[in-house]
């Protein structure tokens, strides 16, 4: 089972990947999250990655394209996996392609610009299992603090509503045209991103299972 997640930033991908990675136990594939990873052990990539995520820009295609090379090499990917987060460009996808990789699935949670400010806002990450919050939506049991594992919650540096806006139109420019690239290929299913959390699981699952 192999499944793409695409939408805006803050649409709901990691969210939705978490859940649906556990239903299906296969693993999610988030290149933000490998290169937060980076950025916060100062790795080289993670030195050349900070100042374009710190502007809501892109990081250049070959260091993505390598990182998504490397992890879907590795044994936890044989039985599929969700991909969230890539491809964000055109280039991306045919590299994507020419590694002979084809989707089953290419999802596409659609969220209007005005929720996804909203969204950023008020989201908050555990610094130490990475764990996604949100401070209305999903609050914690305790303010601050993470439900899984009792780490102390922190607020993104790209979700400043002056990045977010950059972001969203990175995102609109670059990676919104690979809903025509994917739809050309019969592959893309649009998902309403703005009703509930179990709402959208459903339809996700849905489109999975054929239903
Ligand atoms: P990345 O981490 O991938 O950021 P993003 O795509 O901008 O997506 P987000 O993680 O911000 O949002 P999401 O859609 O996962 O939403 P979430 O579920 O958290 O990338 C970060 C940066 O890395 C990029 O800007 C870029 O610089 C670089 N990068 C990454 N991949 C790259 C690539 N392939 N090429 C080049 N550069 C790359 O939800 C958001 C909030 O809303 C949360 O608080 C959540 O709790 C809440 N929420 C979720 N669903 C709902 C709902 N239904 N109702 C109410 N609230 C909800």
């Amino acid at each position: 089972m192999k499944l793409m997640f695409l939408g805006a930033p803050g649409a709901g991908k990691g969210t939705q990947a978490e859940i649906i990675a556990d239903k299906y136990s296969i693993p999610t594939i988030s290149t933000g999250a490998i290169l937060r990873e980076a950025m916060a052990a100062g790795t080289e990539m993670g030195v050349k990655a900070k100042s374009y995520c710190e502007a809501g820009k892109l990081v250049p295609d070959d260091v993505v394209i390598g990182i998504i090379k490397d992890r879907l090499a590795k044994d936890d990917c044989k039985g599929g996996f969700i991909l969230d987060g890539f491809p964000r460009t055109v280039p991306q996808a045919e590299a994507l392609d020419a590694m002979g990789i084809e989707m089953d699935h290419v999802i596409s949670i659609e969220v209007d610009d005005e929720s996804i400010v909203e969204r950023m806002s008020g989201r908050r990450l555990c610094g130490k299992c990475g764990a996604s919050y949100h401070t209305v939506y999903i609050p914690t049991k305790v303010a601050g603090i993470c439900d899984k594992c009792g780490g102390e919650l922190i607020t993104r540096a790209d979700d400043k509503p002056e990045v977010v806006k950059d972001r969203l139109a990175t995102y609109h420019s670059q990676t919104e045209p690979l809903k025509d690239y994917y739809a050309a290929k019969g592959k893309l299913a649009l998902v309403k991103g703005t009703d509930t959390i179990d709402a959208i699981t459903a339809k996700i699952s849905a489109v999975i299972d054929g239903i």
